[in-house]
């Protein structure tokens, strides 16, 4: 009998928890056991998997011994208060947080662009930035026959993004502001009803946000160009769950539109949608609970031989955290990698 995995989720609870949940299950992934743990706020709670009710534990230093794979998603903080105690316990981690992502000794792994990384592991295993995911997914295939010299990217991201809390936020703030009531913003700074803003995190010094910047260095690591140059403008949007991006990439060399679309076409994770009678191209809805990234509007650039403008849709929650960290663990079942060298090394 093929091997089964005792797994942990790290955030059950969050967005991104709730669909690490559903994703275990409609992915037939080898659980032996699956161990639930969030803040004690959640401690009770009952979650259903596979036909069981399984309880919601507050998170403890004893909560990972026995565990083969922990899935994390609690935030960055949770993740670097963890980690040690659960490599030591034995298990590998794959976070979702940004805390180690652009650690040297830390991969930072998309199953469809750099599979290969996730070789070199010590126990942790990065989940990438959703937005950044969503772009080399669809961009990667394309580098591969004509490299990537610069890309701009705006972005156009859901609620998920912040968590499920900012999704309920939407939802109540729509239903209040046709109400005729106050939008009363919390989770975001801003009304996201009818509305949208730049995304938030802290800027530096030149006037780029975080998650701007996620985009430039995770996206040079991921695909392994480390003189790209790239600029981002990331924007809020009223959209539950499902971001959008419109990009515009430099290659070195002209690229024939049709084998462009050709390559999106055939690349895996992404689905060409670019009806130009129908003038009808990839929408967050058509995405929303998919797994692959839609790509559609692939058209040259009138500015610049060498340029091609796409846009595309992926869901945050999925293909943008909960599906890509899966993947990550298919993967290391698939090629015998789930184990801690350090301890393998000690046995
Ligand atoms: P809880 O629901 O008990 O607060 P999201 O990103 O959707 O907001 O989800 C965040 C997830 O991280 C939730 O499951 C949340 O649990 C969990 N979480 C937040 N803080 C902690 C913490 N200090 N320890 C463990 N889990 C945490």
């Amino acid at each position: 009998m093929s091997r089964e995995y005792r797994v942990g989720i790290l955030g059950a609870t969050g967005a991104v928890g709730e669909e690490l949940i559903k994703l275990l299950s409609q992915r037939n992934f080898p659980v032996s056991e699956l161990k639930l743990l969030a803040s004690e706020r959640s401690a009770g709670k009952t979650i259903e998997f596979k036909g069981d009710r399984i309880v919601v534990e507050a998170t403890r230093p004893d909560s990972f011994k026995g565990l083969d794979i922990v899935f994390a998603s609690a935030g960055g903080s949770t993740s670097k208060q963890w980690a040690k105690t659960i490599v030591d316990s034995g298990a590998v981690i794959i976070d979702n947080s940004s805390a180690f992502r652009m650690d040297p000794d830390t991969p930072l792994v998309i199953p469809e662009v750099n599979p290969e990384d996730a070789r070199n592991h010590k126990g942790l295993i990065a989940n990438p930035n959703c937005t950044t995911i969503l772009m080399c997914v669809a961009v990667y295939p394309l580098h591969k026959v004509n490299p990537i010299k610069r890309i701009v990217v705006s972005t156009y991201q859901s609620a998920s993004g912040a968590g499920a809390r900012a999704m309920e936020e939407l939802e109540r703030q729509a239903a209040d502001l046709l109400a005729g009531k106050d939008a009363n913003p919390q989770c975001f700074p801003y009304p996201i009803a009818f509305n949208l803003f730049l995304h938030n995190t802290p800027l530096d010094d030149a006037g780029y946000c975080q998650e701007e910047m996620k985009m430039v260095n995770e996206a040079r690591k991921m695909m392994h160009i480390p003189d790209l140059r790239l600029t981002a403008t990331c924007v809020r949007v009223p959209v539950l769950r499902a971001h959008a991006e419109a990009v515009n990439i430099e290659f070195e060399r002209p690229f024939d539109m049709a084998e462009a679309k050709e390559i999106i076409a055939n690349a895996p994770g992404a689905t060409l949608i670019d009806d130009w009678q129908a003038n009808r191209f990839p929408m967050p809805l058509d995405v929303s609970g998919e797994d692959d990234v839609a790509v559609g509007r692939i058209r040259q650039d009138i500015s610049h031989p060498n340029c091609l403008d796409l846009w595309l849709c992926g869901d945050q929650i999925r293909k943008g955290a909960a599906l890509n960290a899966v993947q990550i663990g298919e993967l290391l079942i698939q090629e015998d990698l789930v184990r801690v060298p350090q301890l393998a090394g000690m046995a």
